[in-house]
């Protein structure tokens, strides 16, 4: 090939990409979302009590309860539900996913371990509110670090990048808003590359999957 086609190649496919980032732009900012970050913080946050003095499988099981109230028919059922581990910018931690379309997800996050590693930078706002434990969070240009307990609310913006740090025992509820097919390269990148753990790849995958598919099936329904 010639230098000149390579060129046009090169324009269009950066014109097309330039095109669809604004594209998902301008659909983010217009879509209508079916959760909201106070409301998931809410539920998660009246459930701190039940986390310390019972215990955060009886507390995550509440939670599980009150958005499925809330939000008929978009939370995974009890068949679905698996804990995955996430291998991710050096940490490591379990997740179990209850919602999940291309611009929303719901999950239960934590880790049994110490664990500290980088937090990646989305395309989409997450937040996690702390049912149990400590997160430490070290934000870029700063000499200190931030400490959430049990009912304080974590915001990470799009585009954000910090140092994240869990005591063991740290359990939370999480919301993320964005482009969140971007977030899975981050999600997946350890367990390719690093631990090379393709079962859980193939379960974080299958996950997402299925909850697309009740999305699927919902909207379907709705018509
Ligand atoms: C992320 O949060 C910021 C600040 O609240 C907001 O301006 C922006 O639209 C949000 N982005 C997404 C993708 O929701």
């Amino acid at each position: 090939m010639g230098l000149l086609p390579r060129l046009r190649t090169l324009v269009t496919f950066s014109v097309l990409g330039v095109i669809l980032v604004f594209g998902i732009r301008y659909w983010l900012n217009q879509k209508s979302y079916l959760f909201d970050e106070k409301s998931i913080a809410a539920i998660a946050r009246k459930h701190v009590g039940t986390a310390s003095k019972k215990s955060i499988e009886v507390a995550f099981g509440h939670v599980v309860e009150d958005l499925r109230v809330k939000y008929k028919g978009h939370i995974l059922p009890d068949e679905d539900l698996q804990w995955v581990f996430v291998n991710a910018g050096g940490w490591m931690g379990s997740m179990c996913l209850l919602h999940a379309s291309l611009t929303e997800y719901v999950l239960l996050f934590g880790t049994a371990v110490d664990t500290t590693g980088h937090s990646g930078r989305y395309w989409a706002n997450i937040t996690d509110t702390v049912l149990t434990g400590t997160f430490y969070q070290w934000q870029e240009g700063s000499l200190k670090r931030v400490v959430y307990k049990p009912g304080d609310t974590v915001f990470h913006a799009v585009g954000e990048a910090t140092s994240v740090s869990w005591a063991a025992g740290t359990w939370m509820v999480e919301y993320g808003r964005g482009f969140i097919p971007s977030t899975l390269t981050f999600a997946l990148a350890d367990s390719f590359f690093s631990t090379t753990d393709l079962l859980t790849v193939f379960y974080t995958v299958k996950v997402y999957a299925k909850a697309l598919l009740l999305e699927a099936g919902f909207y379907i329904g709705t018509w």
